[in-house]
């Protein structure tokens, strides 16, 4: 459920935004905010159709249209978490702390720890209680100013809890206001059932899943892991092919742990997104910065492994469209924290605020091929924004690591964030 409002935002003391219907690559397109000072904003039914100096607001607002004072504050546009693992049994908090004593992520997962638990957790959990566990995540996104989310499924890699994850997506569409995009991944590992028949697991997946994915429109793209030890490349061609043929939109978590071509392949296939890139070699660089597949880095990964972060600077200054997103997941990153994350892509991954708000926004709806309907401030798009409670967007990345959304605006819809006395 979206509800669409009428809405006018007055006294805004900066609103910033880049813009464009398609995501921005390289360092001054993605660079390039547009900025107004003492900005106003009107949207009906959902819509944006007013966007500029207050002092241009048309006399005659829409019938039934809120106010919201932005308090001289800044506006920008809601946050985009285009890559997350949202729906998951069960917890891993053993394996953190024993990761933090030493022990590799790799060597959890060959063990039968890591996407497995949370395999066998997801399949014994209740549609409702995933759900439940879900809203509380997408509650606190909203809270920080994030409109948009990408879901995946993965945790069951069994055709029942594939679905089971995808319908709880489906029901946490229509209970609340975060916009969610589906994404299938039963290729996330290789379930102990398939155990060393990595082929005929994919054929199961084609033959069985897909299939059921696409009668019942759960998902609009399908990723997989493309890693040394879970899906190679021809594995990964085998099933990417088949879901384009399918219609699915396609992404690959790819160059995660160790170089294995994947952005090159991702390239190569047409691919959505490429994620996490962490060791992407030159040739990925320049095959994405060539191509129109976005790269979509994901530093609260890199943080949480204690892993080096992909290289976001030469990335942008070859020509990439680089997206930020979260990862939340049970493993490799349990936090869909958005300050720390633009923190870590301003101090650690040399990007600037302008880049990463980008990265955040539009080239985030760009990976979910909605960028000609969210991910920016102009008139025409949906009435999604973060207002914050400070006058200017560089704070940020100054005030690191503090939620700084005051309201988060939904399809014209104001959620606020008090902070409430029991
Ligand atoms: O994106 N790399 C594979 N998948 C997830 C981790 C999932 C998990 O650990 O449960 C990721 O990091
Ligand atoms: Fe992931």
């Amino acid at each position: 459920m979206t509800p669409k409002a009428n809405l006018c935002i007055k006294n805004i003391g900066q609103l910033a935004t880049p813009v464009g219907s398609s995501a921005r690559k390289g360092k001054e397109a993605m660079g390039a905010l547009k900025v107004i000072e003492g900005a106003a904003v009107i949207v009906e039914n959902g819509i944006i159709t007013f966007v500029g100096k207050e002092s241009e607001l048309p006399s005659a607002l829409p019938q039934g249209c809120k106010v919201l004072d932005a308090g001289g504050n800044a506006l920008l546009p809601g946050f985009v978490d285009s890559h997350t693992h949202l729906v998951f049994g069960g917890y891993r908090e053993d394996e953190f702390q024993w990761r933090l004593a030493g022990d590799s992520y790799m060597s959890i997962m060959e063990r039968g720890g890591g996407i497995a638990k949370t395999m066998q957790l997801t399949r014994s959990t209740s549609e409702d209680s995933l759900t439940e566990s879900a809203l509380a995540h997408l509650k606190a996104m909203l809270s920080m100013g994030v409109t948009t989310v990408e879901a995946k499924s993965g945790y069951g890699m069994q055709t029942e809890t594939e679905l089971k994850q995808l319908r709880v997506t489906r029901r946490l569409q229509e209970i609340q206001p975060v916009a969610l995009f589906s994404t299938f991944m039963g290729a996330h590992d290789i379930p102990p059932e398939y155990k060393g028949r990595n082929m005929a697991y994919i054929e199961y997946i084609i033959e069985d899943m897909l299939p059921r994915v696409k009668e019942e429109g759960l998902a609009e793209a399908c990723d997989i892991f493309t890693e040394k030890g879970v899906f190679n490349h021809e594995e990964t061609i085998r099933l990417l092919t088949a879901a384009k043929e399918m219609g699915f939109a396609l992404k690959m978590h790819a160059d995660e742990i160790v170089p294995f071509g994947g952005a090159e392949l991702a390239a190569s296939l047409g691919c959505l997104s490429a994620d996490h890139l962490l060791r992407i070699s030159d040739k990925g660089i320049h095959d994405l910065a060539e191509g129109n597949t976005v790269a979509t880095l994901l530093p609260l990964t890199a943080f949480s492994l204690k892993a080096e972060y992909a290289p976001a600077r030469k990335m942008i200054d070859s020509g990439c469209a680089v997206a930020l997103a979260s990862d939340l997941n049970p493993g490799s990153c349990f936090s869909a924290s958005t300050p720390l994350l633009m923190a870590l892509a301003t101090i650690y991954m040399g990007m600037t605020i302008e880049e990463t708000l980008t990265a955040l926004t539009l080239n985030g709806a760009a990976a979910l091929h909605r960028a000609d309907r969210i991910g920016s401030i102009e008139v025409g798009k949906e009435g999604d924004f973060a207002l914050l409670r400070m006058p200017n967007y560089k704070f940020l990345s100054y005030h690191f690591g503090m939620n700084l959304v005051d309201a988060t605006i939904k399809g014209g819809v104001v959620y606020r964030n008090e902070i409430e006395q029991e």
